[in-house]
């Protein structure tokens, strides 16, 4: 798994810097080329000569180094690497990558890769406790980012907890399944609906739901994360696009289908849009003004159903086609009806009643439902919903040729 890949080891500052030096050792052992970027913070825990020694390369340590960038620009050192990894990755490093802050190498660096990565953090058991690192950590995972330790144990500082960085054995696994995870998918492309769509009733106004898009977002990218050519058709959501997915934007149901139909042929749909059922039959194409023969009378028809219309596809139906249901009451079976009704593989079937607070949070208690039973799953994070589903999908696949 590790012969031969490339590996983009950014050493940041603390104690267990020392340990990174122990991990390049094993990574070469097993064939893997690494190349290091030492923060400044992490040259005074080790040196630039111990790990160009163990690394058998020259360290980058220098954003603005003009030999560095004559030898190998910046955004290359990225994007030559397969994978990205941290460690140790202190608070100050997660926080700027929680931020997007690129105003040093390693942040630079890890701004500019579009390939995974994996941050084995080391802080003291506060600093890694703390809300501010609890939330750019739950940030770094939402943008598909993947996490070994911190382990817990005797600190450095004399406390014990969480905060000591993962032993390099459990780092090189850790790095072997992002390597592993990110082609299992590979070859296969991928269509996610997601977003409430948006129907007019005049140029200003319009009818639409309360659908936040993050599940269907998160789904994109955790397919995208395993190596599946991902499109997200989305209607109009405040949510960021996910990395390494297309994203198409769509307003109405009807620029929706038309965009799916486009995305065709794929193995895999996933739709969780929330389509509005119906349409106003004429949209206006002036606002319509008040007092004008009083209060509008305005007339819907039916919207096409997208999902139904990608699971009968006469020529280009996906080898694997799941609808979500949104239910408020008799969640399995209602589901079931609509795996029937709607022609799809699977059905996520979900409680949106409002004591829930699924709609627009970032928790899901799903049923997955398909012709042959329904597994329940325990309550997750919309993240979490995402990767098992994505995991599974990947299952599905496994031994079929892409
Ligand atoms: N769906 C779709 N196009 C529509 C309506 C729904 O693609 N016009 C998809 C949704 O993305 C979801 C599934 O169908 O994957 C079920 O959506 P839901 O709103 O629960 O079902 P409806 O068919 O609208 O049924 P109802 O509102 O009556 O429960």
């Amino acid at each position: 798994m590790l012969n031969g890949k490339r590996i983009l080891l950014i050493i940041a500052g603390g104690i267990a810097a020392y340990k990174s030096l122990e991990l390049i050792r094993r990574l070469r052992e097993r064939g893997a080329n690494v190349r290091a970027i030492l923060t400044s913070a992490g040259s005074h825990f080790v040196t630039p000569l111990s790990v160009s020694s163990l690394t058998g390369e020259k360290v980058y340590q220098d954003l603005f180094s003009l030999t560095d960038e004559a030898e190998m620009g910046h955004i290359q050192l990225s994007r030559d690497a397969d994978v990205l990894v941290v460690a140790p990755a202190t608070a100050d490093l997660m926080a700027k990558m929680a931020q997007g802050r690129a105003d040093d190498l390693a942040s630079t660096a890890l701004l500019a890769t579009d390939k995974p990565v994996l941050i084995a953090p080391a802080m003291n058991l506060r600093m890694w406790l703390h809300p501010s690192t609890q939330r750019n950590l739950a940030l770094l995972n939402a943008d598909g980012i993947s996490t070994v330790g911190p382990n817990d144990g005797d600190m450095a500082c004399g406390e014990f907890g969480p905060g000591r960085m993962a032993e390099p054995l459990e780092i090189l696994v850790a790095i072997e399944n992002v390597l592993g995870r990110s082609v299992l998918l590979k070859g296969r492309r991928a269509l996610v609906t997601a977003g409430p769509t948006l129907e007019s009733i005049d140029p200003v106004r319009f009818i639409s739901n309360r659908s936040s898009g993050k599940q269907g977002y998160a789904i994109a990218s955790a397919l995208a994360a395993l190596g599946a050519e991902t499109t997200l058709v989305s209607g109009p959501t405040n949510l960021r696009p996910p990395t390494g997915v297309k994203l198409i934007n769509i307003e109405s149901a009807q620029q929706m289908l038309a965009a799916c139909e486009r995305a065709l042929p794929v193995d895999i749909t996933v739709c969780t849009a929330a389509v509005a059922d119906w349409r106003i039959d004429q949209a206006a194409n002036q606002k319509i003004k008040k007092g004008e023969g009083g209060v509008p009378n305005l007339k819907l028809i039916e919207n096409p159903d997208i999902l139904r219309a990608i699971a009968t596809h006469q020529t280009q139906r996906p080898a694997l086609v799941i609808g979500f249901a949104a239910e408020t009451e008799n969640v399995v079976a209602y589901a079931q009806a609509k795996l029937r009704k709607k022609h799809c593989d699977w059905i996520i079937a979900n409680d949106v009643s409002p004591s829930t607070g699924v709609m627009g949070g970032d928790e899901n208690t799903v049923h997955l439902i398909s012709m042959s039973g329904t597994e329940t799953w325990p309550k997750l994070s919309k993240t979490e919903v995402s990767s098992r589903l994505a995991q599974k999908i990947s299952g599905h696949f496994k031994g079929t040729a892409a």
